[in-house]
């Protein structure tokens, strides 16, 4: 875990801040082990570099994506990821340059290795499932400006509006138990001139009334046109701006 992520970290559901003790350091001065403490005396643990909120129990959706992720890993597919999420959602890779990105349900890190590769200045990976331990090691290994945190994202533990970047939420939400919650808990993240970016398959009418809520100022929002064509392009996602 990089020092930089104590800055954006706090307690999930509280948002209180954590403090650091009993931290481990490597010859980097990325941290490895230790305890982040929130006020009221709860106590999150760093293993093996990363950040442990696990309370939430993984639900049997999230299991399997980890099974599947330790196996079939989809590092290969970038390619695609290029030519449908990438050029139907921002054009090109240089939205990604210098920016602070946090990739929530980033299942096998494949994507986070390429908004690291693409000039992200950092990226920050959220997934609950024990792929944070197994396949994102291999493909997240080397890179010094990315952070892996084990935890729910219905409940990220980042503080409200630090994100300057890219909030990202890509073929995750509809998994999780509320969209809608998971949306405002994802879009709170993101601060002024920031943006979440998310897809969902189906529930358009449901969407469409969410992103509403999210942001009224349509101007703020771009794809919404594309995003709801059917067929609509492959892998297109809603970008809200804050
Ligand atoms: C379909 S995969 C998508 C992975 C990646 N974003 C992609 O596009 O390839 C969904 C991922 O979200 C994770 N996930 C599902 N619900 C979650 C939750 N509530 N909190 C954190 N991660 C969750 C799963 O563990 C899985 O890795």
């Amino acid at each position: 875990m990089t020092p930089d992520l104590l800055n954006y970290l706090c307690e999930p559901i509280t948002k209180a801040s954590l403090q650091l003790i009993d931290a481990v350091t490597d010859t980097d001065g990325h941290i490895q082990s230790g305890q982040l403490v929130s006020p009221s005396g709860k106590r999150y643990p760093i293993i093996n570099g990363i950040p442990r909120f696990v309370e939430f129990v993984p639900t049997k959706t999230v299991e399997s994506f980890g099974d599947e992720w330790n196996h079939f890993n989809f590092i290969d597919f970038k390619v695609n990821w290029l030519s449908h999420t990438v050029l139907n959602t921002f054009g090109s890779v240089k939205a990604f340059k210098d920016k602070l990105i946090v990739d929530a349900g980033g299942g096998s890190g494949s994507q986070t290795k390429w908004f690291a590769e693409y000039g992200a200045r950092h990226v920050i990976m959220l997934d609950l499932s024990h792929s944070v331990d197994d396949v994102v090691q291999r493909n997240l290994a080397g890179f010094k400006n990315v952070d892996v945190i084990q935890c729910s994202i219905d409940a990220p533990p980042l503080r409200d509006q630090c994100i300057d970047g890219i909030v990202y939420c890509h073929n995750v939400i509809q998994h999780t138990p509320s969209v809608e919650k998971t949306a405002h808990a994802l879009y709170a993240l993101t601060a002024p001139g920031g943006e979440f970016v998310f897809n969902c398959y189906g529930l358009d009418d449901e969407i469409r009334e969410l992103v509403n809520t999210l942001q009224p100022d349509i101007t703020k929002i771009l794809n919404m046109d594309k995003y709801f064509l059917r067929p609509a392009p492959i892998g297109c996602a809603l970008r809200i701006f804050r």
